[in-house]
């Protein structure tokens, strides 16, 4: 089927990458075809919006609401093509209407169905959960139209259903509005979808594997926000393997992984660490790859939630990703001291691998201690920095953990041979020297966990 989904936002890009996955000739349709975001790749065609409509027989609008009407107009005659509304008219004054009645008023010779706008757009290219798969809703006066968008929204992975004609979008936005304050007002965190659930319960051991019928332990992995070098002016971001091979383990255990960063927002790899990139430093990476190359997965890195809008209590473990950026960034975060800080008072799991143990320079004990203070604990050597320094040619970092480590009295900062897989637990503190050592701090946190 020839799709045009109009809008290269957070919505439009996973829908367009997820329905071309399943085999649908996929166009985006963009105010400025042209004009990419620095580091975006496309994963389908992008033309003005009116030649992105031109040849298709559904289009899929997944633009901000407030947008919607002006575009529609300028779209014209619409051919009776199936129009899906992904949009939320969130803070818009709809004087009592639906969204989905505003955008059909808009749009001439369009059979609208109202869909796709009930869960998060990371989601969307993959939404199946651990419980079963988020619903689509699905409203619209013709109900061939909603038949077909069943059909596209069962490619993705949701379960399709008919809430009936157009009025009945008001279900679907009010299902939307329920994510939304589970997600940001209650902090669920956006790994969340809705869905049917049904009766009977099958029996247990028919119904749940082993791994399925475990309590799930969640863990949060912290990755610092996009930031530039003050050293080389470089932009700099986390280490990927030191975010994948971590997540690899921990959903192999059955847990739960959040992936959130202090700012919230897009978060990008070092260049180096990612294995696509000219230097072919992570050629071999191959996990990273995988993650990678998986829309859902790919996806997770796209919105991040902000750790404000997070409860870490409901968490068992922090894990907090290094690279680049963590050396400006989580080194001077009294958010992320905090975070880790009180999560080590409380009792939970606190892992920290690489260049983000800079937030181990400065996180402070309620009672004034370092965190570190009596702790054995590892990061990034000098022997990796002397190694990093010499690869490109200059110095890379402002300062070195090994030595703002060593300086510190009353704590003992140990390291092994140069990027060797290597990490320590003292009590509930995890710490991993670098790159190389991400899986096996999270086999450690996972071995404090109790599995
Ligand atoms: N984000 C979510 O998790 C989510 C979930 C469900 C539903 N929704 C709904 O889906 C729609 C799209 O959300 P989104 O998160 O994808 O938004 P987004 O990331 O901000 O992207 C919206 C896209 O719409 C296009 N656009 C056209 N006119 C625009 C304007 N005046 N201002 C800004 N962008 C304009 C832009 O693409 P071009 O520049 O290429 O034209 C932009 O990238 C919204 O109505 C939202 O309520 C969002």
């Amino acid at each position: 089927m020839q799709i045009a989904v109009l809008g290269t936002g957070r919505v439009g890009s996973q829908l367009a990458r997820g329905l071309a996955a399943a085999g649908h000739r996929v166009v985006l349709g963009s105010r400025n075809p042209d004009a990419r975001a620095p580091g975006t790749e496309p994963v389908v065609p992008v033309r003005s919006y009116a030649d992105a409509v031109a040849d298709a027989e559904v289009v899929l609008l997944a633009v901000p609401f407030a947008a919607a009407a002006e575009l529609l107009v300028g779209l014209g005659d619409l051919g009776g093509r199936i129009l899906i509304d992904a949009t939320n008219p969130i803070g818009v004054d709809t004087a009592g209407r639906t969204g989905a009645d505003l955008v059909a008023a808009a749009a001439t010779n369009a059979r609208v169905v109202k869909a796709f706008n009930t869960i998060g757009a990371e989601h969307m290219a993959d939404a199946r959960f651990a419980g079963g798969a988020a619903f689509a809703l699905l409203a619209g006066d013709d109900e061939a139209a909603r038949d077909v968008v069943g059909g596209l929204a069962e490619a993705l992975g949701f379960e399709p259903v008919h809430l009936g004609d157009l009025a009945t979008a008001r279900h679907a936005e009010a299902a939307a509005r329920l994510w939304i304050h589970l997600v940001f007002a209650r902090g669920y965190g956006r790994d969340i979808g809705v869905g049917l659930l049904r009766r009977p319960i099958p029996p247990l051991s028919t119904a749940r594997s082993t791994k399925e019928s475990q309590v799930s332990k969640k863990i949060l992995i912290v990755a610092s926000n996009p930031t530039v070098s003050a050293q080389t002016g470089w932009p700099v971001g986390f280490w990927l393997s030191e975010l994948t091979h971590p997540y690899a383990e921990f959903v192999q255990a059955g847990y739960e992984v959040t992936i959130v960063s202090p700012d919230g927002g897009p978060i990008r790899p070092d260049d180096y660490s990612d294995p696509r990139h000219e230097s072919g430093y992570s050629a071999d990476d191959i996990l990273s790859l995988g993650f990678l190359s998986s829309p859902r997965h790919a996806g997770l890195l796209v919105d991040t939630v902000a750790l404000s809008q997070v409860d870490p209590s409901g968490y068992d473990a922090v894990f907090l990703v290094g690279g680049q950026a963590p050396m400006f960034t989580f080194h001077n975060d009294e958010r992320v001291h905090r975070l880790i800080a009180d999560a080590h008072q409380q009792g939970k799991v606190v892992a920290v691998v690489c260049h983000a143990t800079a937030a181990l320079l400065k996180a402070r004990t309620p009672d004034g201690e370092l965190l570190v203070k009596d702790k054995t604990w590892t990061g990034f050597a000098n022997s990796e920095e002397d190694a990093a320094d010499a690869a490109v040619g200059r110095k890379l970092q402002p300062f070195r953990i090994e030595d703002e480590a060593r300086a510190i009295t009353g704590t003992n900062f140990i390291v092994q041979r140069a990027f060797r897989p290597h990490a320590v637990r003292d009590g509930n503190l995890i710490t991993g020297q670098q790159q190389n050592s991400g899986a096996a701090a999270a086999r450690l946190v996972i071995e404090a966990l109790g599995h």
